[in-house]
């Protein structure tokens, strides 16, 4: 099966490639990159900018995949550039999906919702409240219109452990000692993602499903967590409140996985699950 990973450069994007070549050998594996450059020599690499509608058609049509793993996206920056790139870009991605008969598997953020409630299912009505989020939330908008065999996975903070996460990195370095205690999410191990998002690329499951861990945690719990695991010194960390700061921040976006466990092999695990391998 032939195979089109975007975002190869990020940190999903590595994780997924080096899960592909440890389980799934026997694809063809196409990766994007943009701003950053691939490694000499490596096979299949193609240079894409989301928010340019002919890239996006040169790619598809160059590799012209049977399956599209779109994680590219971009998380922070001016308004009008991740919207173009995260919206419309998804947009152009899905129509080409639709062109070739491509399986599609969109990559989607638990911060389309506003975080007033938490314990979002798969049917509640996204409500941005964040430019990023805006971008993601018009994202799915535009894979779902598009008519493309497309699963939306909604998924949380991505941590992992080789290698670390860029969020873990900066707090085991103390470089984000302040972590917010009124901030709430599902994070979700990256090999356990992985193995999620290659499974339903191989399914026919069709429309918005949540992945995510199992364990709802705030900021501050998290980091302390990780600190613990990774032999850093937790007493560093300050517990401070986004309720205090100027910014405005979805609260609880935790995520009801429970379909997600229904239709996965893949078995979704908790933070302290994951913690508890990381150690053996
Ligand atoms: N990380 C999280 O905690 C989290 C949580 C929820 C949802 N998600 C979603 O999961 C996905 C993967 O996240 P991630 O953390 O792996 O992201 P990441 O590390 O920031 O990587 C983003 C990727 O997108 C590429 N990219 C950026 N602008 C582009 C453009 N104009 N055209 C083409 N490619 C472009 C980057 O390429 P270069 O590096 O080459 O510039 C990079 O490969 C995203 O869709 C994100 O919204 C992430």
């Amino acid at each position: 099966m032939r195979i089109l990973l975007t975002g190869a450069s990020g940190y999903l994007g590595v994780a997924l490639m080096r899960y592909l070549s440890a389980i799934r050998r026997e694809w063809d594996v196409h990766a994007t990159f943009f701003s950053i450059p691939p490694d000499e020599g490596q096979p299949n690499a193609h240079p894409l900018d989301l928010r340019d509608a002919a890239s996006v058609a040169r790619v598809v049509d160059a590799v012209q995949p049977a399956l599209i793993l779109h994680t590219a996206a971009l998380n922070a920056g001016d308004t009008q550039t991740m919207y173009d790139t995260n919206a419309r870009g998804s947009g152009y991605i899905a129509q080409h999906a639709v062109k070739h008969n491509a399986r599609l598997v969109h990559l989607s953020s638990d911060v389309i919702f506003d975080g007033r409630r938490g314990n979002y299912t798969e049917d509640d009505a996204p409500n941005p409240i964040t430019p990023y989020a805006v971008s993601k939330a018009d994202a799915e908008k535009n894979v779902l219109t598009s008519g493309a065999n497309a699963v939306l996975v909604r998924t949380s903070l991505i941590y992992g452990f080789t290698p670390l996460d860029p969020r873990t990195r900066a707090i085991l370095r103390g470089e984000m000692p302040r972590l917010y205690t009124d901030e709430t999410r599902c994070p979700v191990w990256v090999d356990n993602l992985c193995a999620a998002l290659v499974e339903l690329g191989e399914m026919d499951y069709r429309g918005v499903l949540n992945v995510a861990g199992t364990q709802a945690l705030n900021r501050y719990e998290f980091g302390v967590k990780l600190m613990h695991a990774l032999n850093g010194d937790a007493q560093r960390l300050i517990a401070a409140t986004s309720d205090a700061s100027s910014l405005v921040r979805p609260r609880d976006c935790t995520l009801d996985v429970s379909r997600a466990q229904k239709l996965l092999k893949t078995k979704l695990l908790s933070v302290d699950e994951t913690i508890a391998l990381h150690k053996k």
